[in-house]
């Protein structure tokens, strides 16, 4: 475990959050996410934490199109974001783990089914384990979801989907890898995670294609299952919905 990500773990403990960190369960590009023993006070067995990687560990994916909108003006942030100095990527970093952190939190509260946020110290966000003392749950990519089940499953979805632009948002990197879904669970199945490139709908010009993709995207994973759906209708009437403050 890099220093850095310790460092940002003990503050969990220290915090009376968390008493152990038992596993990692999944180190991506940008990100470990692990699974810890939460502490009595907080009312949870498990939690969640996500940390980020230190600068000098990351790959950065181009994301200019994520970020159009969001660094305003031509202040010293920006230049040194489109410079890309050690400044600039140090910036944009504190700025990802921030959103991720603001976008749960705001979606959260909107109803979204994504993983209660629990606290956000610099590279590291506690929030909800979504599973059990045998592990975490599935992604959708690799859960065995019976044909029975899709239906139900899309249409979960689609209401997330349309809370979240209720709520202005969309979520940029909707897939089967970013959707946990819990099927033993048949009143609440599923979670939907990996947030920090949302974009507010209100403020992006990509906003709209981003949607169409993550339907597209998540529909097809559907339609395999024998659910039959018109998605391309489906974001046209959400987004006219929206557009008309009609959500
Ligand atoms: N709240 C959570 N509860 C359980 N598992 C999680 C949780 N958040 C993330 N994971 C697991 O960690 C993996 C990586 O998380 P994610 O947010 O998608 O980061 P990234 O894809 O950027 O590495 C997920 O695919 C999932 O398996
Ligand atoms: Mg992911």
């Amino acid at each position: 475990m890099e220093p850095e990500t310790k460092e940002a773990l003990d503050n969990f403990v220290d915090m009376s959050l968390i008493t152990e960190v038992l596993y990692p369960v999944k180190s991506g590009k940008e990100a470990t996410v692990y699974a810890c023993r939460a502490h009595p006070d907080t009312g949870a067995e498990f939690l969640a934490a996500k940390v980020y990687k230190h600068i000098r560990d990351r790959n950065f994916k181009n994301d200019a199109v994520y970020q159009e909108g969001r660094l305003y003006g031509n202040s010293r942030e920006r230049r040194a974001y489109e410079t890309g100095t050690e400044f600039g990527l140090d910036v944009h970093f504190m700025l990802w783990v921030g959103q991720e952190w603001e976008h749960l939190k705001k979606l959260y509260k909107a109803g979204v089914y994504v993983p209660v946020p629990i606290k956000n110290v610099g590279r590291a966000i506690l929030m909800e384990f979504y599973g059990t003392e045998d592990g975490p749950c599935p992604i959708l990519q690799q859960a065995k979801v019976p044909p029975d089940r899709a239906p139900e499953l899309w249409k979960l979805l689609k209401a997330n989907i349309e809370m979240m632009l209720q709520a202005d948002f969309v979520h940029g990197d909707l897939s089967p890898y970013n959707i946990l879904v819990d099927l033993e669970d048949t009143s609440d199945p599923l979670r939907i995670i990996d947030l920090p490139q949302a974009v507010d709908a209100r403020f992006n010009p990509n906003a709209r294609d981003m949607l169409e993709r993550d339907v597209a995207i998540t529909y097809r994973y559907f339609e395999k299952r024998g659910v039959q759906d018109n998605p391309k209708a489906f974001v046209a009437d959400l987004w006219r919905k929206w557009k008309r403050a009609e959500l």
